[in-house]
Protein backbone atom coordinates (compact mmCIF):
# COMPACT_ATOMS: atom_id res chain seq x y z
CA UNK A 1 0.00 0.00 0.00
CA UNK A 2 1.74 3.18 -1.83
CA UNK A 3 1.40 6.08 1.23
CA UNK A 4 2.75 9.46 0.35
CA UNK A 5 1.92 11.35 3.23
CA UNK A 6 5.58 12.09 4.08
CA UNK A 7 5.40 14.24 1.07
CA UNK A 8 5.22 17.96 1.55
CA UNK A 9 1.49 19.33 1.88
CA UNK A 10 2.33 21.97 -1.11
CA UNK A 11 3.91 19.16 -3.07
CA UNK A 12 3.26 19.90 -7.01
CA UNK A 13 2.56 16.96 -9.25
CA UNK A 14 2.56 17.13 -12.63
CA UNK A 15 3.44 16.17 -15.75
CA UNK A 16 5.35 16.85 -18.74
CA UNK A 17 5.75 17.45 -22.68
CA UNK A 18 8.37 19.44 -25.03
CA UNK A 19 6.87 21.40 -28.08
CA UNK A 20 8.65 19.03 -30.41
CA UNK A 21 7.21 16.11 -29.05
CA UNK A 22 3.84 16.77 -29.48
CA UNK A 23 2.71 20.11 -31.30
CA UNK A 24 3.28 19.34 -34.67
CA UNK A 25 2.08 22.43 -36.74
CA UNK A 26 5.56 22.75 -37.94
CA UNK A 27 5.01 25.15 -40.76
CA UNK A 28 1.91 27.30 -39.28
CA UNK A 29 1.89 30.46 -38.42
CA UNK A 30 5.52 31.78 -38.95
CA UNK A 31 7.70 28.97 -38.03
CA UNK A 32 10.59 27.86 -39.46
CA UNK A 33 12.78 24.53 -39.06
CA UNK A 34 14.68 23.91 -36.12
CA UNK A 35 17.30 21.15 -36.31
CA UNK A 36 15.30 18.25 -35.22
CA UNK A 37 13.07 18.72 -37.87
CA UNK A 38 15.94 18.98 -40.40
CA UNK A 39 17.17 15.84 -38.48
CA UNK A 40 14.15 13.61 -38.41
CA UNK A 41 13.93 13.88 -42.19
CA UNK A 42 17.07 12.74 -42.87
CA UNK A 43 17.07 9.49 -44.11
CA UNK A 44 17.94 6.57 -41.12
CA UNK A 45 18.00 9.40 -38.46
CA UNK A 46 14.70 8.33 -36.51
CA UNK A 47 13.32 4.81 -36.64
CA UNK A 48 10.44 4.10 -39.05
CA UNK A 49 11.80 7.54 -40.39
CA UNK A 50 9.12 9.20 -38.39
CA UNK A 51 9.01 13.16 -37.41
CA UNK A 52 7.47 15.82 -35.41
CA UNK A 53 5.32 17.18 -38.47
CA UNK A 54 1.94 16.53 -36.84
CA UNK A 55 2.92 14.31 -33.71
CA UNK A 56 -0.26 14.98 -31.33
CA UNK A 57 -1.31 18.03 -33.27
CA UNK A 58 -1.05 19.88 -29.87
CA UNK A 59 -0.45 23.00 -31.25
CA UNK A 60 -4.14 23.03 -32.78
CA UNK A 61 -5.72 20.63 -29.70
CA UNK A 62 -4.16 22.51 -26.53
CA UNK A 63 -7.35 23.26 -24.92
CA UNK A 64 -8.48 19.19 -24.94
CA UNK A 65 -5.20 18.37 -23.61
CA UNK A 66 -5.47 20.48 -20.61
CA UNK A 67 -8.91 19.13 -20.02
CA UNK A 68 -7.40 15.94 -19.95
CA UNK A 69 -4.62 17.77 -16.95
CA UNK A 70 -7.93 18.41 -15.02
CA UNK A 71 -9.26 14.87 -14.95
CA UNK A 72 -5.75 13.84 -14.06
CA UNK A 73 -5.59 16.34 -10.79
CA UNK A 74 -2.71 17.61 -11.84
CA UNK A 75 -1.29 21.13 -10.01
CA UNK A 76 1.01 22.00 -12.76
CA UNK A 77 2.04 21.47 -16.72
CA UNK A 78 5.56 21.48 -18.12
CA UNK A 79 5.89 22.43 -21.27
CA UNK A 80 8.66 23.79 -23.53
CA UNK A 81 8.64 27.19 -25.67
CA UNK A 82 9.69 26.35 -29.30
CA UNK A 83 12.39 28.55 -30.36
CA UNK A 84 11.62 28.52 -33.52
CA UNK A 85 8.06 29.81 -33.19
CA UNK A 86 8.88 32.61 -31.57
CA UNK A 87 12.18 33.96 -33.53
CA UNK A 88 11.93 32.42 -36.56
CA UNK A 89 15.56 32.60 -37.64
CA UNK A 90 16.52 32.29 -34.39
CA UNK A 91 17.85 36.10 -33.78
CA UNK A 92 15.94 39.32 -34.71
CA UNK A 93 11.87 39.55 -35.88
CA UNK A 94 9.53 38.45 -33.11
CA UNK A 95 6.78 36.26 -34.57
CA UNK A 96 3.52 37.18 -32.81
CA UNK A 97 1.57 34.74 -34.04
CA UNK A 98 4.29 31.79 -32.59
CA UNK A 99 4.06 33.69 -29.11
CA UNK A 100 0.10 34.02 -29.72
CA UNK A 101 0.39 30.07 -29.54
CA UNK A 102 2.20 29.52 -25.74
CA UNK A 103 0.02 32.72 -24.78
CA UNK A 104 -3.61 30.78 -25.46
CA UNK A 105 -1.93 27.94 -23.57
CA UNK A 106 -0.44 29.66 -20.24
CA UNK A 107 -4.08 31.06 -20.66
CA UNK A 108 -6.05 28.09 -20.56
CA UNK A 109 -3.87 25.69 -18.20
CA UNK A 110 -4.46 29.23 -15.29
CA UNK A 111 -8.67 28.68 -15.92
CA UNK A 112 -8.57 25.52 -15.19
CA UNK A 113 -5.98 26.02 -12.33
CA UNK A 114 -3.34 24.40 -14.08
CA UNK A 115 0.06 26.10 -13.16
CA UNK A 116 2.37 26.45 -16.36
CA UNK A 117 5.78 25.75 -15.96
CA UNK A 118 7.42 26.87 -19.09
CA UNK A 119 11.17 25.64 -20.44
CA UNK A 120 12.99 27.54 -22.58
CA UNK A 121 14.61 24.82 -24.26
CA UNK A 122 14.59 21.61 -25.04
CA UNK A 123 16.41 21.09 -28.32
CA UNK A 124 14.51 22.51 -31.13
CA UNK A 125 17.39 24.84 -32.27
CA UNK A 126 16.23 27.26 -34.97
CA UNK A 127 17.95 25.78 -37.90
CA UNK A 128 19.35 29.32 -38.96
CA UNK A 129 21.57 29.22 -35.70
CA UNK A 130 22.86 26.52 -36.45
CA UNK A 131 23.97 26.85 -40.13
CA UNK A 132 25.69 30.10 -38.16
CA UNK A 133 27.78 27.88 -36.17
CA UNK A 134 24.99 26.34 -33.81
CA UNK A 135 25.66 25.82 -29.81
CA UNK A 136 29.31 25.19 -30.28
CA UNK A 137 29.41 29.17 -31.10
CA UNK A 138 29.09 31.54 -28.34
CA UNK A 139 26.79 33.68 -29.94
CA UNK A 140 23.92 30.85 -29.91
CA UNK A 141 24.47 31.22 -25.99
CA UNK A 142 23.48 34.79 -26.21
CA UNK A 143 20.92 34.25 -29.11
CA UNK A 144 19.05 32.73 -26.18
CA UNK A 145 19.09 35.12 -23.44
CA UNK A 146 17.68 37.50 -26.20
CA UNK A 147 14.55 35.00 -27.03
CA UNK A 148 14.20 33.69 -23.68
CA UNK A 149 13.61 37.93 -22.58
CA UNK A 150 11.24 38.07 -25.72
CA UNK A 151 9.11 34.98 -23.90
CA UNK A 152 9.58 36.50 -20.39
CA UNK A 153 8.49 39.60 -21.35
CA UNK A 154 5.39 37.99 -22.84
CA UNK A 155 4.46 35.60 -20.28
CA UNK A 156 6.22 36.71 -17.14
CA UNK A 157 2.79 38.57 -16.05
CA UNK A 158 1.07 35.32 -15.76
CA UNK A 159 4.02 32.52 -16.00
CA UNK A 160 6.35 32.59 -12.60
CA UNK A 161 8.36 29.14 -13.38
CA UNK A 162 11.28 29.18 -15.39
CA UNK A 163 13.10 26.14 -16.92
CA UNK A 164 16.20 27.48 -18.69
CA UNK A 165 17.75 24.23 -20.82
CA UNK A 166 16.57 20.78 -20.64
CA UNK A 167 19.39 18.07 -20.63
CA UNK A 168 22.13 19.91 -21.41
CA UNK A 169 24.10 16.19 -21.21
CA UNK A 170 21.71 15.27 -24.21
CA UNK A 171 22.17 18.18 -26.00
CA UNK A 172 26.07 18.47 -25.68
CA UNK A 173 27.12 14.70 -24.91
CA UNK A 174 24.32 12.77 -27.57
CA UNK A 175 23.67 15.51 -30.12
CA UNK A 176 27.22 16.75 -30.69
CA UNK A 177 29.69 13.59 -29.60
CA UNK A 178 27.52 10.40 -29.91
CA UNK A 179 25.58 11.56 -33.33
CA UNK A 180 22.60 10.11 -32.01
CA UNK A 181 20.29 13.01 -32.13
CA UNK A 182 19.95 16.61 -33.47
CA UNK A 183 22.63 18.25 -34.96
CA UNK A 184 23.94 14.34 -35.07
CA UNK A 185 27.62 15.39 -34.85
CA UNK A 186 30.64 13.52 -33.96
CA UNK A 187 33.14 15.75 -32.15
CA UNK A 188 34.10 16.04 -28.84
CA UNK A 189 36.22 19.42 -29.05
CA UNK A 190 32.46 20.87 -30.60
CA UNK A 191 30.84 18.80 -27.71
CA UNK A 192 33.02 20.13 -24.87
CA UNK A 193 32.97 23.87 -26.65
CA UNK A 194 28.19 23.09 -26.80
CA UNK A 195 28.66 22.34 -23.30
CA UNK A 196 29.83 25.53 -22.08
CA UNK A 197 27.64 27.30 -23.88
CA UNK A 198 24.51 25.78 -23.38
CA UNK A 199 25.72 26.19 -19.59
CA UNK A 200 26.51 29.50 -20.13
CA UNK A 201 23.24 29.96 -22.12
CA UNK A 202 21.16 29.10 -18.69
CA UNK A 203 22.85 31.50 -16.50
CA UNK A 204 22.42 34.31 -19.33
CA UNK A 205 18.69 33.42 -19.52
CA UNK A 206 18.79 32.78 -15.89
CA UNK A 207 19.21 36.92 -15.19
CA UNK A 208 17.19 37.59 -18.68
CA UNK A 209 14.23 36.29 -17.11
CA UNK A 210 14.46 38.30 -13.77
CA UNK A 211 15.01 41.39 -15.74
CA UNK A 212 11.96 40.67 -18.08
CA UNK A 213 9.31 38.77 -16.46
CA UNK A 214 6.99 40.68 -14.19
CA UNK A 215 5.68 37.83 -11.79
CA UNK A 216 8.40 37.19 -9.39
CA UNK A 217 10.19 34.10 -11.27
CA UNK A 218 11.23 31.09 -10.26
CA UNK A 219 13.81 29.56 -12.24
CA UNK A 220 15.77 26.33 -12.75
CA UNK A 221 18.39 24.01 -15.02
CA UNK A 222 17.16 20.74 -15.44
CA UNK A 223 19.50 17.56 -15.46
CA UNK A 224 19.09 14.03 -16.24
CA UNK A 225 21.11 12.16 -13.62
CA UNK A 226 22.11 8.70 -13.03
CA UNK A 227 23.72 6.98 -10.33
CA UNK A 228 26.55 5.82 -11.03
CA UNK A 229 28.26 2.17 -9.95
CA UNK A 230 31.45 0.35 -10.89
CA UNK A 231 30.67 -3.19 -12.53
CA UNK A 232 33.28 -4.75 -10.76
CA UNK A 233 35.89 -4.10 -7.52
CA UNK A 234 38.68 -3.72 -10.22
CA UNK A 235 40.49 -0.77 -9.74
CA UNK A 236 39.82 -0.14 -13.42
CA UNK A 237 36.14 -0.17 -13.15
CA UNK A 238 35.96 1.71 -10.19
CA UNK A 239 37.81 4.79 -11.76
CA UNK A 240 35.71 4.24 -14.95
CA UNK A 241 32.89 4.50 -12.75
CA UNK A 242 34.26 8.11 -11.45
CA UNK A 243 34.50 9.37 -15.20
CA UNK A 244 30.83 8.05 -16.20
CA UNK A 245 30.05 10.23 -12.75
CA UNK A 246 31.89 13.10 -14.22
CA UNK A 247 30.66 12.55 -17.53
CA UNK A 248 27.28 12.32 -16.64
CA UNK A 249 26.12 14.26 -13.11
CA UNK A 250 29.19 16.39 -12.20
CA UNK A 251 30.37 18.36 -15.38
CA UNK A 252 26.81 20.04 -15.26
CA UNK A 253 26.11 19.89 -11.36
CA UNK A 254 29.93 21.41 -10.32
CA UNK A 255 29.56 24.88 -12.39
CA UNK A 256 25.96 25.66 -11.82
CA UNK A 257 26.30 25.15 -7.91
CA UNK A 258 29.86 27.17 -8.35
CA UNK A 259 32.76 24.73 -8.24
CA UNK A 260 33.73 25.52 -12.59
CA UNK A 261 34.38 22.27 -14.10
CA UNK A 262 35.71 19.18 -12.90
CA UNK A 263 39.46 19.24 -13.46
CA UNK A 264 39.79 15.24 -13.64
CA UNK A 265 37.14 15.61 -16.48
CA UNK A 266 38.75 18.50 -18.43
CA UNK A 267 41.86 16.02 -18.45
CA UNK A 268 39.71 12.90 -19.44
CA UNK A 269 38.44 14.92 -22.05
CA UNK A 270 41.58 16.53 -23.21
CA UNK A 271 39.74 19.88 -24.37
CA UNK A 272 39.28 22.95 -22.63
CA UNK A 273 36.01 24.90 -22.46
CA UNK A 274 35.90 27.92 -23.90
CA UNK A 275 35.45 29.91 -20.59
CA UNK A 276 35.67 33.74 -21.00
CA UNK A 277 36.21 36.12 -17.86
CA UNK A 278 32.61 36.09 -15.61
CA UNK A 279 31.45 32.89 -17.39
CA UNK A 280 32.08 30.64 -14.74
CA UNK A 281 29.75 33.62 -12.31
CA UNK A 282 27.18 33.55 -15.07
CA UNK A 283 26.76 29.94 -15.16
CA UNK A 284 26.49 29.55 -11.09
CA UNK A 285 23.85 32.75 -11.15
CA UNK A 286 21.73 31.41 -8.03
CA UNK A 287 18.44 29.86 -8.87
CA UNK A 288 15.38 28.80 -6.58
CA UNK A 289 15.76 25.01 -7.26
CA UNK A 290 17.38 22.23 -9.62
CA UNK A 291 15.25 20.37 -11.97
CA UNK A 292 16.20 16.50 -11.92
CA UNK A 293 15.02 13.98 -14.80
CA UNK A 294 15.94 10.59 -13.95
CA UNK A 295 15.31 7.31 -15.88
CA UNK A 296 17.96 4.80 -15.43
CA UNK A 297 21.30 3.91 -13.21
CA UNK A 298 24.41 3.18 -15.04
CA UNK A 299 26.83 0.29 -13.70
CA UNK A 300 30.03 0.63 -15.76
CA UNK A 301 33.22 -1.02 -16.64
CA UNK A 302 36.49 0.43 -17.91
CA UNK A 303 36.64 1.12 -22.00
CA UNK A 304 40.02 2.42 -23.09
CA UNK A 305 38.75 1.75 -26.44
CA UNK A 306 35.67 3.43 -26.47
CA UNK A 307 35.06 7.33 -27.35
CA UNK A 308 35.40 9.82 -23.81
CA UNK A 309 34.82 8.82 -20.96
CA UNK A 310 36.35 5.60 -21.82
CA UNK A 311 33.33 3.90 -19.82
CA UNK A 312 30.81 1.78 -20.85
CA UNK A 313 27.33 0.94 -19.34
CA UNK A 314 26.97 -2.86 -18.89
CA UNK A 315 23.46 -4.66 -18.71
CA UNK A 316 22.22 -5.86 -15.41
CA UNK A 317 21.32 -9.29 -15.28
CA UNK A 318 17.60 -10.35 -14.70
CA UNK A 319 16.69 -6.71 -14.91
CA UNK A 320 13.17 -5.17 -15.55
CA UNK A 321 13.67 -3.15 -18.55
CA UNK A 322 11.04 -0.90 -20.10
CA UNK A 323 10.59 -0.65 -24.34
CA UNK A 324 13.77 1.64 -24.23
CA UNK A 325 14.89 -0.53 -22.95
CA UNK A 326 16.21 0.84 -19.74
CA UNK A 327 16.51 -0.72 -16.52
CA UNK A 328 13.86 -0.06 -13.83
CA UNK A 329 15.50 0.69 -10.44
CA UNK A 330 13.28 2.71 -8.51
CA UNK A 331 16.14 3.12 -5.72
CA UNK A 332 18.09 4.69 -8.30
CA UNK A 333 16.25 8.01 -8.09
CA UNK A 334 16.70 8.11 -4.28
CA UNK A 335 20.07 7.97 -4.30
CA UNK A 336 20.59 10.40 -6.98
CA UNK A 337 17.89 12.73 -4.78
CA UNK A 338 19.59 12.44 -1.31
CA UNK A 339 23.42 12.60 -2.82
CA UNK A 340 22.64 15.53 -5.05
CA UNK A 341 20.63 17.15 -1.80
CA UNK A 342 23.95 15.91 0.35
CA UNK A 343 26.81 17.41 -1.92
CA UNK A 344 25.19 20.20 -3.48
CA UNK A 345 22.70 21.71 -1.31
CA UNK A 346 20.24 23.03 -3.64
CA UNK A 347 17.37 25.22 -1.86
CA UNK A 348 14.54 23.00 -3.75
CA UNK A 349 14.73 19.93 -5.93
CA UNK A 350 11.72 19.14 -8.19
CA UNK A 351 11.90 15.99 -10.06
CA UNK A 352 10.99 17.44 -13.51
CA UNK A 353 11.17 14.01 -15.66
CA UNK A 354 10.42 10.64 -14.63
CA UNK A 355 8.42 7.95 -16.54
CA UNK A 356 8.61 4.79 -18.68
CA UNK A 357 7.90 3.43 -22.07
CA UNK A 358 6.17 0.17 -22.69
CA UNK A 359 4.33 -1.71 -25.26
CA UNK A 360 0.77 -0.63 -24.56
CA UNK A 361 -2.41 -2.70 -25.56
CA UNK A 362 -5.46 -1.75 -26.41
CA UNK A 363 -7.92 -3.86 -24.67
CA UNK A 364 -11.23 -4.85 -26.83
CA UNK A 365 -13.53 -2.20 -24.72
CA UNK A 366 -10.82 0.66 -25.39
CA UNK A 367 -9.40 0.74 -21.81
CA UNK A 368 -5.19 0.29 -21.93
CA UNK A 369 -4.33 -1.93 -18.61
CA UNK A 370 -0.42 -0.91 -18.29
CA UNK A 371 0.49 -2.49 -15.20
CA UNK A 372 3.79 -2.75 -16.13
CA UNK A 373 4.08 1.60 -16.40
CA UNK A 374 1.33 1.67 -12.98
CA UNK A 375 4.30 -0.34 -11.04
CA UNK A 376 6.76 2.12 -12.51
CA UNK A 377 5.25 5.33 -11.24
CA UNK A 378 4.16 3.85 -7.69
CA UNK A 379 7.57 2.99 -7.11
CA UNK A 380 9.49 5.88 -8.19
CA UNK A 381 7.13 7.64 -5.85
CA UNK A 382 7.81 5.73 -3.11
CA UNK A 383 11.57 6.64 -4.07
CA UNK A 384 10.65 9.72 -3.93
CA UNK A 385 8.82 9.55 -0.73
CA UNK A 386 12.04 7.83 0.70
CA UNK A 387 14.44 10.59 -0.70
CA UNK A 388 11.97 13.45 1.22
CA UNK A 389 12.42 11.29 4.61
CA UNK A 390 15.98 11.55 3.80
CA UNK A 391 16.12 14.78 4.03
CA UNK A 392 16.09 15.68 0.03
CA UNK A 393 14.00 18.69 -0.20
CA UNK A 394 12.04 17.75 -3.17
CA UNK A 395 8.94 19.53 -3.82
CA UNK A 396 7.34 17.95 -6.97
CA UNK A 397 6.98 15.34 -9.09
CA UNK A 398 6.41 15.94 -12.91
CA UNK A 399 5.53 12.21 -15.08
CA UNK A 400 7.22 12.13 -18.42
CA UNK A 401 4.54 12.01 -20.15
CA UNK A 402 1.10 12.97 -20.20
CA UNK A 403 0.35 11.88 -23.79
CA UNK A 404 2.48 9.41 -26.16
CA UNK A 405 4.65 11.56 -28.38
CA UNK A 406 7.45 11.83 -30.64
CA UNK A 407 10.62 9.76 -28.67
CA UNK A 408 13.29 11.96 -30.77
CA UNK A 409 14.99 9.07 -32.80
CA UNK A 410 12.67 6.16 -31.88
CA UNK A 411 10.14 7.85 -33.33
CA UNK A 412 6.76 7.43 -32.13
CA UNK A 413 6.55 3.22 -31.12
CA UNK A 414 8.29 4.14 -27.51
CA UNK A 415 5.14 4.99 -25.58
CA UNK A 416 5.86 7.12 -22.55
CA UNK A 417 2.21 8.77 -21.74
CA UNK A 418 -0.46 8.74 -19.22
CA UNK A 419 -2.78 9.51 -22.27
CA UNK A 420 -2.52 6.73 -25.18
CA UNK A 421 -2.68 9.17 -28.33
CA UNK A 422 -4.04 7.33 -31.40
CA UNK A 423 -1.79 8.64 -34.31
CA UNK A 424 -4.66 7.68 -36.96
CA UNK A 425 -7.52 9.40 -35.57
CA UNK A 426 -5.56 11.88 -33.04
CA UNK A 427 -7.97 10.50 -30.40
CA UNK A 428 -6.87 10.85 -26.63
CA UNK A 429 -7.19 7.65 -24.10
CA UNK A 430 -6.07 7.72 -20.13
CA UNK A 431 -4.35 5.13 -19.55
CA UNK A 432 -4.87 2.77 -16.25
CA UNK A 433 -1.64 4.75 -15.04
CA UNK A 434 -3.01 8.22 -15.85
CA UNK A 435 -6.40 7.21 -13.35
CA UNK A 436 -4.08 5.38 -10.65
CA UNK A 437 -2.02 8.82 -10.19
CA UNK A 438 -5.02 11.26 -10.40
CA UNK A 439 -5.89 8.38 -7.45
CA UNK A 440 -2.57 9.17 -5.99
CA UNK A 441 -2.98 12.72 -6.09
CA UNK A 442 -6.40 13.03 -4.84
CA UNK A 443 -4.98 11.13 -1.80
CA UNK A 444 -2.23 13.44 -1.14
CA UNK A 445 -4.49 16.23 -1.21
CA UNK A 446 -6.66 14.76 1.27
CA UNK A 447 -4.37 13.89 3.35
CA UNK A 448 -2.98 17.26 3.67
CA UNK A 449 -5.87 19.06 4.10
CA UNK A 450 -6.70 16.79 6.97
CA UNK A 451 -2.74 17.76 8.13
CA UNK A 452 -4.07 21.57 7.81
O1 LIG B 1 11.33 12.10 -24.19
C1 LIG B 1 12.46 12.45 -23.46
C2 LIG B 1 12.42 13.91 -23.08
O2 LIG B 1 12.29 14.74 -24.18
C3 LIG B 1 13.70 14.29 -22.37
N1 LIG B 1 13.96 13.40 -21.27
C4 LIG B 1 13.87 11.99 -21.51
C5 LIG B 1 12.55 11.64 -22.19
C6 LIG B 1 12.47 10.12 -22.44
O3 LIG B 1 13.52 9.71 -23.23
Amino acid sequence: MLDLSALPPGFIWGSATAAYQIEGAVAEDGRKPSIWDTFSHTPGAVDNGDTGDVACDHYHRFAEDVALMRRLNLDAYRFSVAWPRVLPDGVGAVNQAGLDFYDRLVDELLAAGVRPFATLYHWDLPQALQDAGGWPDRATAEAFADYAAVVAGRLGDRVADWNTVNEPLCVSWIGHLEGRMAPGERDLTRAVHTSHHVLLGHGLVNQAIRASARLAPSVGIVLNLSPIEPGSDRPEDVAAAVRADGHTNRWWLDPVFGRGYPADMIEVYGVEPPIREGDLEVIATPTEFLGINYYFRQIVVDDPAGGAPFARQIPVPGAVETAMPWEVHAKGLEDILVSVAETYRPASILVTENGSAWYDTVEPSGEIQDKERTDYLEQHLDAVRAAVLRGAPVDGYFAWSLLDNFEWAYGYDKRFGLVRVDYDTQERTIKASGHRYADLITTHKRSRQSVI
